[in-house]
C-alpha cells in the first residue's frame, strides 16, 4: 500500500481524473459519478473512484505543484492506473483567448524542477497521449464545445518575479502557464502510461481580464464532461492490458507500424 494513497490495487479504476484541489475531486464524484466511494483520505488528498455512464472511473486530488502532485502520479501508477488525467485551472497567455476558454495541452515546457529531474536534466519534449488528445477533441466536438489545443508551460512559480516572461511565453505560441502537466507527462512517458491535462482558463496573464465564478462554473462543466467522455472511450478503445501494445489508430496506422518505437502514447 503507498505511503499516501492509502489504498490497494484495483481501489482505483484504469482511468483517473486528477484536479488539483481535493474538495474539487469531491465535487466531481458527487456530482458526475454513480456508486461513489471514497478510496483516500490521507493528508487530505481526498480521493474517490465511481462509475460514469457505467464505466469505472475515478477522481485524485493532487494538491497544487509538481513536487506533491508528483507523488500522487508515482502512487496511482503502483496502484495499477494507466490513464492519467490532469483537470484544472490555468494562466491565459494568449489574448484572443479568454477567461473560461478549454485549454487542451499537446504539450507543456518543463518550466519546473520535477519534470527536468525526472529526465537527469536532459533535454526532454513533455508531450500528451495522442488517444487521450484524440479523445478530448471528439468529445469537445460531440458537444459543440471550443476548445484550444496546443502547448502550454508548467511553471514552479504561481507568483512569477521574471519580468516580461509571460510576454515572451505567449510570443512564442505557449497558451497558458499551470503547475503540474509537464511532470504528469514526462513521468507517463517514462513509465508507458497515458496522460492529458485540460484547464480552464481561470485568470489571463497578458489581458488581466476578469470575469465571474458563475461563467468560470459553466466551462468548468464542460471540462469535466469533456474529460470523463474521454477517459471512457479510451477504456474501452484501448484497455489497460494492452499497454505496451503498438498505436494503433485508424489515420496513423501505416506511419505507427513503420515508425512507432514508442509503442505505448
Ligand atoms: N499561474 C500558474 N498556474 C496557474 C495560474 C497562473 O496564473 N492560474 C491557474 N493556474
Amino acid at each position: 500500500m503507498p505511503i499516501h494513497l492509502r489504498a490497494e490495487p484495483g481501489a482505483y479504476a484504469d482511468a483517473v481524473l486528477l484536479p488539483g484541489d481535493p474538495l474539487r475531486a469531491r465535487y466531481i464524484a458527487e456530482t458526475y459519478l454513480d456508486d461513489v466511494r471514497q478510496v483516500n483520505e490521507e493528508r487530505g488528498l481526498l480521493g474517490y473512484t465511481g462509475t460514469f455512464k457505467g464505466k469505472p472511473v475515478s477522481v485524485q486530488g493532487t494538491g497544487i505543484g509538481s513536487p506533491g502532485a508528483t507523488i500522487v502520479f508515482e502512487e496511482l501508477i503502483q496502484l495499477g492506473c494507466t490513464k492519467l488525467m490532469r483537470v484544472g485551472t490555468c494562466g491565459g497567455l494568449q489574448s484572443s483567448h479568454h477567461l473560461g476558454d478549454l485549454i487542451v495541452a499537446l504539450s507543456a515546457v518543463p518550466a519546473d524542477s520535477t519534470a527536468t529531474h525526472l529526465v537527469d536534466n536532459e533535454p526532454h519534449c513533455p508531450t500528451a497521449s495522442w488517444e487521450l488528445i484524440h479523445g478530448a477533441v471528439h468529445a469537445a466536438k460531440e458537444l459543440g464545445q471550443a476548445i484550444h489545443v496546443g502547448p502550454i508551460v508548467s511553471t514552479d512559480l504561481f507568483y512569477n518575479p521574471s519580468e516580461g516572461q509571460y510576454e515572451r511565453w505567449s510570443s512564442r505560441g505557449v497558451l497558458a502557464v499551470e503547475m503540474e502537466a509537464a511532470a504528469l507527462y514526462t513521468l507517463a512517458a517514462k513509465v508507458g502510461r497515458r496522460a492529458l491535462g485540460i484547464m480552464t482558463v481561470s485568470d489571463h496573464l497578458i489581458t488581466k481580464e476578469e470575469t465571474s465564478a458563475e461563467e468560470r462554473q459553466t466551462t468548468f462543466s464542460e471540462m469535466i464532461t469533456i474529460a470523463l467522455d474521454a477517459a471512457i472511450e479510451v477504456a474501452a478503445r484501448v484497455p489497460a492490458a494492452s499497454m505496451g501494445g503498438a498505436v494503433l489508430c485508424t489515420a496513423f496506422r501505416s506511419w505507427s507500424r513503420t515508425t512507432s518505437t514508442r509503442p505505448t502514447r
